[in-house]
């Protein structure tokens, strides 16, 4: 799969490649033969139905699942072969479907937790939360009395504290309204910009057709097409101009 032209490489960044994956639960095989490249400073968006397997790729990554077959890397470095805790500390965050916040915590501590697990200190924290400036009103606020719009962001911080290189976001603005949506999107692309990696899942091509370099489909627990999201663009805008939809 050729890296997409339209931006250079980043110097030192790694790009996240899963090479004929297998996964499952049990016996069952969800799935089969994947393989997908992230680049540095893109955003790859992953669609597919419910129950493709979308869920199930991301804990593959993580090592949440052992794999049945192939390897996932992320430049020389084979996550597969790291037991599950190491994953972040190589450098991946990742923001569950849900959120899997730890709702008891506040704020604060739960940003603790991603500190603590990236090895980073308090520059990072300010950092974080100059991008999320609702979080810093409310770092004494318990997750679990947070907004739905605010878990997400606090979910989204949280990996972000790692200092990632790689960001898995699950389904990350399902339930949220115009504006949260609007607010976790900036903080993707500005992640793009300083040269993360970013694999997006979502449901539906509405929600990241303006914000995607290439999409990638999962059918059935296996590889669909992969388009850049421009070529999608275009012919979305074709169809609008010629069939008034
Ligand atoms: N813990 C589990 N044990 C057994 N089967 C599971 C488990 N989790 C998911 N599955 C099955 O794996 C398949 C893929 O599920 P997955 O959650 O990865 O789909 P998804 O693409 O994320 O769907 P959605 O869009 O609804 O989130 C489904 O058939 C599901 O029933
Ligand atoms: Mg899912």
């Amino acid at each position: 799969m050729p890296m997409p032209p339209f931006r250079p490489p980043i110097w030192g960044a790694a790009m996240l490649r899963l090479d004929r994956i297998g996964a499952g639960y049990g016996r069952a095989q969800v799935l089969h033969e994947v393989s997908l490249e992230v680049a540095p400073g893109e955003i790859l968006c992953l669609l597919g139905r419910n129950g493709a397997g979308k869920t199930t790729l991301m804990r593959a990554i993580m090592g949440l699942l052992p794999l049945m077959a192939g390897a996932v890397r992320l430049g020389d470095v084979t996550l597969s072969d790291l037991p599950p805790h190491d994953v972040p500390r190589a450098g991946v965050g990742y923001v569950p479907q849900g959120r899997r916040l730890f709702s008891g915590l506040s704020v604060a501590q739960n940003l603790d937790i991603g500190l603590m697990a990236g090895g980073q200190g308090m520059a990072m924290r300010e950092d974080v939360l100059d991008l999320f400036p609702r979080l810093r009103d409310r770092l004494g606020q318990a997750a679990q009395t947070l907004s739905g719009g605010e878990q997400q962001m606090l979910a989204t911080a949280r990996a972000l504290c790692l200092n990632p290189q790689v960001l898995l976001l699950d389904e990350p603005t399902e339930g949220l309204q115009p504006s949260m949506i609007a607010a976790i999107r900036e903080v993707i692309t500005t992640m793009r910009a300083r040269g993360v990696a970013v694999l997006l899942v979502e449901q539906r091509l509405d929600a990241v057709l303006s914000v995607a370099d290439r999409v990638a489909f999962l059918e059935d627990g296996k590889n669909g097409p992969v388009i850049p999201a421009a070529t999608l663009r275009e012919v979305r805008s074709i169809a609008a101009r010629y069939l008034g939809v």
